[in-house]
């Protein structure tokens, strides 16, 4: 049985994603940064044909440590079976915009979502990654392979 944790799921590419993985039978947990973003996630899902019994939602903000670190806890008590994990949750960014036009400020609040607090993502879901088969993907910008987090999925071995 595959099952996947989708970050930022709320809009966008990650709820299309959750979407699609709901409607081909599969498991999802989508994550939102708030409880009522991810609500109207979750009654979205619904609305569009997600079987709510394979569906569950947790909140992952990447500005809040405790919020990633509560959620690695709660992935670990209630879904321990997780096989997918999609880093989608980050910021796009202006993509029209020149690289140059981009101030440090939006750089940094860029690089402490998509970096740290993916990188956070990753070390909270690691108990359960550990153990499970899992598949990794994140779709943050190609810049994050400075900081080790690339795009390509990567496949956890279970440990023995
Ligand atoms: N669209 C593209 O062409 C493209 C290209 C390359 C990479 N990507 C990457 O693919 C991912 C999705 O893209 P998209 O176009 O669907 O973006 P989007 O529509 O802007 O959606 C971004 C998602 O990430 C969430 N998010 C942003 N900051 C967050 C934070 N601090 N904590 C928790 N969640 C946060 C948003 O939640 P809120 O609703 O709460 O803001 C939203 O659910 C992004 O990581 C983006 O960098 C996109």
């Amino acid at each position: 049985m595959v099952k996947t944790l989708v970050t930022g799921a709320n809009r966008g590419i990650g709820y299309q994603t959750a979407l699609q993985l709901s409607l081909a039978g599969n498991e999802v947990i989508i994550s939102a940064r708030t409880e009522n973003s991810l609500a109207d996630a979750l009654d979205s899902l619904k609305n569009d044909g997600a079987d709510a019994s394979k569906l569950d939602g947790v909140v992952i903000n990447l500005n809040d440590s405790i919020s990633i670190e509560d959620a690695g806890k709660y992935i670990a008590k209630n879904h321990a079976d997780l096989t997918n994990l999609i880093n989608n949750a980050g910021i796009a960014g202006d993509m029209e915009k020149a690289p140059l036009d981009t101030s440090v400020e939006e750089l940094k609040a860029t690089i402490e979502v998509n970096v740290y607090g993916t990188f956070q993502v990753i070390k909270a879901m690691l108990p359960v990654i550990e153990k499970t088969m899992v598949k990794l993907l994140t779709l943050v910008p190609e810049t994050n392979r400075l900081f080790g987090i690339t795009q390509q999925p990567i496949e956890f071995q279970k440990s023995p």
